[in-house]
């Protein structure tokens, strides 16, 4: 039996290195993996749960489709789908709420960060990881590959699973988080102690996200903060480190790794003549490039051909509602909704 894969992502902006590196990379890899049966869907209901204009975010929810081709996924090999195209999720998330007490949800770490952010804090964000759940449960999901921020989500799944596995009869696998080893959490290159975020990627210098031009991504790392202490007659040595003051150098050093890649040694070896951290941001942005520019020359192909994308949504919406109607049906009755 294949191990099915479940993971997504939002299309509130255009996805960013730190994606790519803890994401979305790792899936066009699972994609390639006979053992693995596998669904990336673009999660627009978690995008409304906090304020979005209607036509933006219908316009970014294409060009993600066309960014997902881009990057590799193909939709011969997984399912690629939009969440609020298969009626599951949302039907799915309030079964859920209906047995997840609230304090679970009062303690995720993301609703607080993300709160604090907002004038006004809607329902949905504090229900966004039942949501999540349902995208997983539903879908009879074994791992989950997300960046390190998403960890806690898919444990509060995996506690939804048990508690109505306990209440109703085995009914939902409890799913693994897949956590990658290295490029998890990927800084933002303005300030690398707090993560590379969508809802920060407006602010200049913050990101690199795909579809940027070379001369701006070239800008931002070379602009970007490695250390306080820099400035010293010999050159510094550039190695991995978990020093909170070389935070930048070792973000630099992991998008590199991941990128080429290679093992930290031999990371390290590169840069050992390394006159300065020039050097290194150079060696760095034309890595960078030259991932991201075949990828923004495909996208551009493909976001042409807009019937074609809509197409193959709906043929995806098609393969996931296969798949999860059965188990929603299944929950309904189990709950003693009546059929
Ligand atoms: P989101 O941008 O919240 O839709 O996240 C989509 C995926 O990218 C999730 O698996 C996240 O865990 C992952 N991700 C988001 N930001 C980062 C980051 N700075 N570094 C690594 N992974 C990330
Ligand atoms: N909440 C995730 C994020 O913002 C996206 C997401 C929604 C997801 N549903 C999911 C990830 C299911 C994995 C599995 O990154």
């Amino acid at each position: 039996m294949k191990r099915r894969v479940f993971s997504g992502i939002q299309p509130s902006d255009v996805i960013h290195i730190g994606n790519y590196i803890g994401a979305v990379r790792r899936w066009v890899e699972l994609q390639e993996n006979p053992e693995k049966d596998n669904i990336f869907c673009i999660v627009d209901l978690h995008a409304l749960t906090v304020p979005q204009d209607p036509l933006v975010l219908r316009d970014r929810t294409l060009e993600l489709m066309a960014l997902f081709l881009a990057v590799g996924l193909d939709p011969m090999k997984s399912t690629l789908f939009v969440q609020s195209h298969v009626t599951v999720h949302a039907e799915g998330a309030w079964l859920l709420n209906c047995i997840t007490p609230i304090g679970w949800l009062n303690k995720m770490t993301q609703f607080k960060d993300k709160s604090i952010k907002q004038e006004t804090i809607l329902t949905g964000l504090l229900d966004y990881p039942v949501l999540m759940a349902a995208d997983i449960l539903f879908y009879d999901t074994h791992e989950v590959p997300v960046g390190e921020d998403q960890k806690q989500h898919v444990e509060l799944a995996r506690n939804i699973a048990e508690r109505f596995n306990y209440h109703y009869g085995e009914t939902f696998i409890v799913p693994e988080p897949m956590i990658g080893s290295y490029g998890a959490r990927i800084m933002g290159l303005d300030d690398p102690t707090s993560k590379m975020s969508k809802s920060s990627s407006h602010i200049k210098g913050h990101a690199i996200r795909l579809l940027d031009d070379p001369k701006d991504i070239e800008r931002a790392i070379m602009r970007s903060k490695t250390d306080s202490g820099s400035m010293t007659d010999h050159a510094p040595e550039i190695r991995f480190s978990k020093d909170i003051e070389k935070a930048g150098v070792n973000n630099l050093l992991t998008i590199y790794q991941v990128l080429t890649s290679k093992s930290q040694e031999a990371v390290e070896q590169d840069f050992a003549n390394a006159r300065g951290y020039g050097d290194l941001k150079k060696a760095v942005a034309e890595v960078v490039i030259s991932v991201t520019e075949p990828i923004r020359a495909r996208h551009s192909e493909i976001i042409s051909d807009r019937a074609e994308l809509e197409r193959l949504m709906k043929l995806g919406a098609e393969k996931a509602r296969a798949i999860s109607e059965p188990r929603l049906r299944d929950v309904k009755h189990k709950m003693g909704l009546s059929l």
